[in-house]
Formats: structure tokens, C-alpha cells, sequence
């Protein structure tokens, strides 16, 4: 693998930053069959979240020739701390540099003394999943669950099963 550095986002990482931004929205379109999910400027969103109050950090995976290729960002929420979102640039995924984020964001909170991590990932993503759960978020410590309130034919994927009860993801 090309030699990746984990370092803190600096401002002249903006333009990246905002694709990386519309490279999640294309995730979520993807997974969802969602052309739509985001608007017709979906990296407009990395602007909104850069002022967010709660944001502790923000760390980039740069290689020499490609640039800033993933990015991580850790919001505080009392004295856990939320991974949202990370996010590896599609060509260069299944290579360990999620994993590097992660590493890096689980030392940046030990450092402030957080006392656990979370993140959301959707019940579908199965890369994110397996990436999450080798970098050790293995306890499942909540669940979001949605009623469609339009018939949306195609949506559903696959299922789950939880407590003895199935759901789709
Ligand atoms: C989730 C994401 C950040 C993971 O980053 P990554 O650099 O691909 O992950 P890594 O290479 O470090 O993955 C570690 C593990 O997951 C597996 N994996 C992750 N993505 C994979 C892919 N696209 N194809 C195959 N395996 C993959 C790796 O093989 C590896 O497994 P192993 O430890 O058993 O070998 C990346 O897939 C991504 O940016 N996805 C789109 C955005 C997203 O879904 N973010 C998550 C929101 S919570």
C-alpha cells in the first residue's frame, strides 16, 4: 500500500474535504437506489458541518501523489465521543486507511478522556460494517428503525435478525 500520514484537516484541505463530502452522498444514494439523497450540491453539507459546535476534530488521510484520499471527524456529545462521518475516497477502499482513521480518532479521544466511541452506520453498509467491527466497535448499543410511509418497491435489501425478531436492512 502507498505510504499513507494521518494528520489533523488543515483549511487548504477544503476542496477535498467537499468531495469526500459528495463521495458519502454517492454511498447513500448507491445503497438506498436514491439519486436524489443530498440535493442537487450534496458537498455543500462539508461547509455546515466544519461550523458545527460539537466538533472536537477533524483528521484527513493524505498519500504523497493522491492527496487527501479519507477523512474523519469525531462531534463530542458529553463524554462519548461520535465518529461522523469517515470516509475513504472509492478507488482506495478495502486498503487499511478506514482503519487508520479510526486508529487515529480512538487515540485522539483517549487523549481527552472520553470514556467510549460511537457511530451510525447504516444496517446495510456492510464495508463499513466490517471495517467498524474489525477496528473493535463490536457492541451493538442502539438501533434506529424507520416505517415507510410510502410504498418505496426496491428499498429493501436484505434482513436481520435481532432479540428473535427480523427486520430488513
Ligand atoms: C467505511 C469505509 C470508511 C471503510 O474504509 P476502508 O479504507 O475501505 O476500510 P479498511 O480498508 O480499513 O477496511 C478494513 C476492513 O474492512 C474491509 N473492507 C472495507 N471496505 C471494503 C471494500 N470496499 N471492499 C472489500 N473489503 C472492504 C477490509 O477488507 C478490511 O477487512 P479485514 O480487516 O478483515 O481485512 C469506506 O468503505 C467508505 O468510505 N465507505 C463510504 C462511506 C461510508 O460508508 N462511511 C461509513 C459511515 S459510518
Amino acid at each position: 500500500m502507498t505510504a499513507t500520514a494521518i494528520r489533523p484537516y488543515r483549511p487548504s484541505d477544503h476542496r477535498a474535504g467537499r468531495q469526500l463530502w459528495v463521495e458519502l452522498a454517492e454511498q447513500h444514494r448507491e445503497l438506498y437506489d436514491d439519486p436524489t439523497f443530498g440535493g442537487a450540491d450534496p458537498g455543500a453539507g462539508f461547509e455546515e458541518y466544519l461550523t458545527r459546535l460539537d466538533l472536537s476534530g477533524v483528521w484527513v488521510a493524505e498519500q504523497p501523489d493522491a492527496g487527501v484520499v479519507g477523512l474523519i471527524g469525531l462531534i463530542m456529545d458529553g463524554r462519548v465521543g461520535r465518529v461522523e462521518p469517515v470516509v475513504v475516497t472509492a478507488r482506495l477502499r478495502g486498503q487499511g486507511i478506514g482503519r487508520a482513521l479510526l486508529d487515529e480518532v480512538a487515540n485522539q479521544a483517549r487523549r481527552r478522556d472520553l470514556a467510549r466511541l460511537t457511530v451510525m452506520p447504516q444496517s446495510r453498509n456492510v464495508n463499513a460494517l466490517r471495517c467498524l467491527r474489525g477496528a473493535g466497535y463490536d457492541v451493538l448499543s442502539a438501533v434506529e428503525l424507520t416505517v415507510e410511509l410510502r410504498s418505496s418497491p426496491g428499498t429493501r435489501e436484505g434482513s436481520i435478525e435481532l432479540h428473535g425478531q427480523q427486520f430488513h436492512t
